[in-house]
């Protein structure tokens, strides 16, 4: 009986304490190095005190654990997140100093901020990193090689916006793109957008430096990254790719027969390519793409396929390709479609009907292509359109009348059909 109390009260001391732990006490010593970091760091501020709003909540007074906007801990009370993205710091990296002593970072988000210096050295320092963010902060010049020895990162995102020629822009030179990656693999998100890869030879061979380094891969964003083709064949061993984003670069390649295999693949986008030869009619059908945007690759060639039933393409922009052939009309099936844009093509034929069971439908360009034929009445289904162009065709036919009903109540629809050929009247 007694020593049946005492267990229970023991049990109840253990429960209760490990129930404080979870919440995680800042320790003393991480305090003092946040706010050191906050100190030694200058932002752009409207405020009074300089310091933004959101670390107004780093108070010495309060526990950095709970109350600290941007601080996550683990149970013991070390920081191991820190969120420091859009707090308008602005100036040299010199400041980060006291970061590199939060050595049980696994989480760290610089992105959005106004450093304008070099990244600083001393990622090596934090071992356990598995998320860094960098993109958009305005760092320039060599990425440093201690970000090559995070050998657990699963998330590195160093990508820009824009490129701006006024500005310098991160580079990788040495370490070389091979050097970075050539440790990582255990990455699943890789973002270098308008990173300058300075070797013409690794431009060239990206695709064997990311399959035969990053098994894991999922998302994949290079865009504007001078990367030239052919696509290598060994890029089809990245069979967990789920993203792939690689517009602005000049492949001048046909896009391979392999992308058709990509079975996780959610979204391929390659706008501006520089891509010729026929699309494989296989990429418009795999199972899992929400989102796929081929336009501006004049050099395009190719017809529209057969849609099945469980497609699940939302977003489909094929302008200014060289698409020929008719709309099929299982366009129908493409129930989740909310942008469709095939402007700038060489289609012909009818606007099928079915195009009115596109209930999800939001955005509808078909202008300059080849279409005869009525306007047709299911048009006026497309509850959610707020643009549609069907110019230059020749089309013809009144334009369906609930559907002029309801663009007249709606002040931001955009309407221009057939402005230059065609008959057509408004009912
Ligand atoms: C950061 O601030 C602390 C005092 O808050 C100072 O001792 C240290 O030298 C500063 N470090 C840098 C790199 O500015
Ligand atoms: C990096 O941070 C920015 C700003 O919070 C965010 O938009 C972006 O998605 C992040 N990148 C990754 C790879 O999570
Ligand atoms: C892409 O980057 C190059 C420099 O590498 C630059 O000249 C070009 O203007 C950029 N293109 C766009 C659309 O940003
Ligand atoms: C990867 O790590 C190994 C062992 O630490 C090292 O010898 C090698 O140089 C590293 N490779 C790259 C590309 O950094
Ligand atoms: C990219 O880096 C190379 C080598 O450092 C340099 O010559 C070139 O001008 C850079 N390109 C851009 C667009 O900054
Ligand atoms: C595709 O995604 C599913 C679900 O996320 C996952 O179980 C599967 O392993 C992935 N396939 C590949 C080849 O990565
Ligand atoms: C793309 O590359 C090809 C072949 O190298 C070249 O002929 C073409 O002019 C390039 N296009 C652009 C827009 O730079
Ligand atoms: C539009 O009409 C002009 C003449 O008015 C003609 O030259 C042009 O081929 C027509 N375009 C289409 C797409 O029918
Ligand atoms: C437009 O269609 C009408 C009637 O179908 C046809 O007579 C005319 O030749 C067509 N015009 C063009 C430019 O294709």
């Amino acid at each position: 009986m007694f020593s049946c109390l005492v267990i229970s009260v023991l049990c109840f001391l253990l429960l209760c304490s490990s129930s404080w732990a979870v919440e995680g006490q800042c320790l003393d010593e991480q305090r003092h190095l946040l706010l050191h970091l906050k100190h030694n760091l200058s932002f752009f501020s409207s405020s009074e005190s300089g310091v933004p709003v959101g670390l107004s909540s780093w108070d010495l007074n309060t526990d950095c654990c709970r109350s600290w906007e941007g601080v996550e801990c683990n149970q013991i009370g070390e920081v191991i997140g820190l969120d420091l993205s859009f707090k308008s710091i602005v100036g040299s990296t010199d400041g980060l100093a006291s970061l590199f002593r939060l050595s049980h970072l696994q989480g760290l988000n610089l992105g959005y901020n106004h450093f304008n210096s070099v990244i600083p050295s001393g990622f090596d320092r934090l071992p356990h990193l598995t998320h860094l963010n960098l993109s958009n902060s305005y760092v320039v010049g060599q990425i440093p090689i201690g970000i090559s020895r995070l050998m657990r990162l699963v998330s590195l995102d160093l990508s820009a916006n824009f490129f701006d020629p006024r500005k310098n822009h991160l580079k990788l030179e040495n370490p070389n793109l091979r050097m970075l990656v050539g440790n990582l693999s255990e990455l699943r998100e890789l973002r270098l957008d308008v990173v300058n890869i300075s070797s013409h030879k690794e431009r060239n061979e990206w695709a064997q430096i990311f399959s035969s380094s990053l098994p894991k891969l999922q998302v994949l964003s290079l865009l504007n990254c001078s990367l030239s083709g052919p696509f290598h064949s060994s890029l089809s061993k990245l069979h967990s790719l789920s993203e792939l984003w690689l517009a602005l670069n000049n492949f001048s390649a046909e896009i391979p027969e392999f992308f058709g295999s990509f079975s996780n693949l959610t979204v391929l986008e390659l706008v501006d390519c520089g891509l010729k030869g026929n699309v494989p009619q296989s990429i418009f059908t795999l199972p899992k793409l929400q989102y796929l945007d081929l336009s501006y690759n004049p050099l395009l060639e190719g017809s529209l396929p057969e849609f099945s039933q469980d497609n699940s393409l939302q977003y489909l922009s094929i302008l200014d390709l060289s698409v020929t052939g008719p709309i099929p009309s299982s366009i129908g099936n493409l129930k989740q479609l909310e942008s469709f844009d095939l402007s700038q093509n060489q289609i012909s034929g009818s606007v099928p009907f079915e195009i009115g069971k596109l209930s999800e439908l939001e955005t509808l360009d078909l202008s300059n292509n080849q279409l005869v034929g009525e306007i047709p009445s299911s048009l006026g289904f497309l509850n959610h359109l707020n643009y549609l162009d069907l110019s230059f065709n020749n089309l013809s036919g009144p334009v369906p009348r609930i559907l002029a009903k309801e663009f007249s109540s709606m002040y931001s629809f955009i309407m221009k059909i057939n402005i230059i050929n065609g008959t057509t009247s408004l009912l």
